[in-house]
């Protein structure tokens, strides 16, 4: 077995990974990133859209923010259409900040770039990723890569591996708690070649479920259902997607989405999930290798680099301080953002979604509610304050 050394091994190069790696650079730690996948799968593969202030201030301070300062699509608010009546919600207005639509594959390209660039490892198509000694000093990953096996020895690991990963599988099941709650609904998303109609994203309460209309680019839009959790995308000809979006996001004052060439369709589970703490020894979990939203709130990707930017502080100062201070509080420090997230896209899943139970006084009540949050300033900025995010460095609430 070929023997590697590096300060930090980083599983997975999905944003998160890619970001730390990144800081880590920045601040002059060497890392190596590892990734079972392609990199043209990474690169393709359609997620999340939705950049936080945050993030963006995160990707241009770190000089990785070149293209998404000129594509990204900035936004100061939405629309939420209830029942066929669009309402906006000024975020700008009412929080003084705002979001930029920028896909994440955007930001990963960006990101691959930037590692290219610094000459430092970063190797895809691994298999047979495992994870050693996480409670001693020099924890290791093992992998093999064309067939030679391979063993990065570091000072720490990394688990950016994403929710299917094997980073968060290895720590022994008494020494972690999961929450867990799984909704009885998906999204079926597409990308169409169409001009986006709205500026701004609009989400919508239908009486046959929930819709959004959000974009990718001034030429591609990008929409979604809601449908069953293991609805069969085969039984979706574009025809009866048209039929189903147009008829769930068109309101009153003759708004609609264009309709244009389907690209890509896909069904997505939703889930809510967090797994304490995020870290075991000397391995620390980042990204959705420790906590899923529900994509309603727009939320997974911005956690993810909440937490790599407070992972790659926390390093440092170990390397620069010789302090664990900062790496001791990693997991409760996260877990404050986390924790306010995952209310957040609950209360936006359950605000937006038809229920899977016809209850006659849940619906009336989610109707009011969906009236006070599009008409009540305070519930307005509420709702505003949260999308939007909390600056990077700041969570709610005492320790
Ligand atoms: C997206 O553009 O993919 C998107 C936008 C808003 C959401 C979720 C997904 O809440």
């Amino acid at each position: 077995m070929k023997q590697i050394r590096t300060q930090v091994g980083i599983v997975g190069a999905g944003p998160a990974g890619l970001m730390l790696g990144h800081l880590l650079h920045l601040a002059g730690i060497d890392s190596i990133i590892i990734e079972n996948r392609s990199q043209d799968y990474v690169i393709e593969r359609v997620r999340a859209g939705v950049l936080e202030q945050s993030t963006v201030d995160l990707m241009k301070k770190s000089g990785v923010g070149d293209r998404l300062q000129h594509e990204g699509m900035s936004h100061d608010g939405i629309y939420i259409n209830v029942f066929g009546k669009r309402r906006r919600i000024d975020m700008a207005a009412l929080t003084g900040r705002r979001i930029t639509v920028y896909g994440q594959n955007e930001v990963v390209k960006d990101l691959i770039s930037a590692r290219t660039e610094t000459g430092r490892p970063l190797i895809f198509e691994v298999s047979d990723v495992s994870v050693y000694g996480l409670e001693s000093e020099q924890p290791a990953i093992r992998f093999t890569k064309d067939e030679e096996s391979f063993e990065i020895r570091c000072d720490f690991i990394a688990g950016c591996d994403g929710f299917h990963g094997i980073c968060r599988e290895s720590i022994p099941a008494s020494q972690i708690h999961i929450y867990e709650r799984v909704y009885p609904f998906g999204w079926l998303g597409i990308l169409a070649n169409a001009t986006p109609s709205s500026p701004e994203l609009v989400y919508s309460r239908h009486s046959r479920g929930f819709a959004l209309f959000s974009m990718r680019s001034p030429s591609v839009t990008r929409l979604y259902l809601q449908c069953a959790p293991d609805e069969d995308v085969s039984q979706w000809p574009d025809d009866r997607i048209w039929d189903e979006l147009l008829t769930r996001l068109q309101s009153d004052d003759g708004w609609k989405p264009n309709v244009g060439p389907i690209t890509q369709k896909g069904v997505t589970g939703m889930r809510s999930f967090v797994s304490e703490p995020m870290r075991f020894g000397r391995m620390f979990l980042a990204g959705d290798a420790a906590h899923i939203v529900p994509p309603t709130g727009a939320k997974g990707l911005n956690l993810a680099m909440a937490d790599v930017w407070r992972l790659s502080r926390a390093i440092q100062r170990h390397y620069e301080a010789n302090s664990g201070d900062l790496l001791d509080r990693y997991s409760q420090d996260c877990l404050r953002r986390v924790w306010r997230a995952q209310q957040f896209s609950w209360w936006m899943t359950s605000l937006l979604h038809r229920p899977d139970t016809d209850n006659a006084f849940d619906q009336r009540r989610q109707h009011a509610e969906l009236l006070y949050v599009t008409s009540s300033r305070a519930a307005m900025t509420s709702l505003a304050e949260n999308y939007v995010g909390l600056p990077i460095d700041e969570t709610t609430g005492e320790d």
